[in-house]
């Protein structure tokens, strides 16, 4: 009886395993599929992207007295915004300062962006 039991618990881990591979194995799936990365560069994606990432600290200039928010500002701080996001985290100089990388779709977009030669469009 006793040896029963453990037979069926064993199969309940075991299962439970699985079941927990399966689970993982589709949020990667859906990860991927839900973010396919269309890295064509242009300004107003990487207006889009620096309003969502750097906009607290580089609108207006406000903590950084450093403003991001027109063609002009961006396109003329490009090559910086880039080599600034692309350092390693633990640098003192690595932007967003405090926050989390870019993704790497993200730093791609500004990349192709400045090597289109920053067009406004
Ligand atoms: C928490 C506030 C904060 C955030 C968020 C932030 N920055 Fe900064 N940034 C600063 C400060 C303060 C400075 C000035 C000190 C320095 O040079 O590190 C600065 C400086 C810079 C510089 C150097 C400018 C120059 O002329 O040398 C660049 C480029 C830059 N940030 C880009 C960005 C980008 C791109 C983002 C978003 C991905 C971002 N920052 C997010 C605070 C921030």
């Amino acid at each position: 009886m006793i040896k029963r039991l453990l037979l069926l618990l064993v199969a309940a881990i075991i299962v439970m395993y699985f079941m927990g591979c399966t689970d993982r194995y589709e949020t990667d799936l859906v990860r991927k599929s839900t973010t396919p990365c269309d890295s064509t560069g242009s300004y107003l994606k990487v207006q889009a992207i620096i309003n969502t990432n750097c906009s607290n600290c580089h609108t207006n200039g406000v903590s950084s007295g450093l403003s991001y928010k027109t063609y002009n500002e961006v396109s003329g701080a490009a090559e910086r915004i880039y080599e600034r996001c692309t350092l390693p985290q633990s640098n003192s100089q690595f932007m967003p300062q405090n926050g989390n990388r870019l993704t790497d779709c993200e730093l791609k977009v500004i990349k192709n962006w400045i090597d289109a030669g920053t067009p406004n469009n």
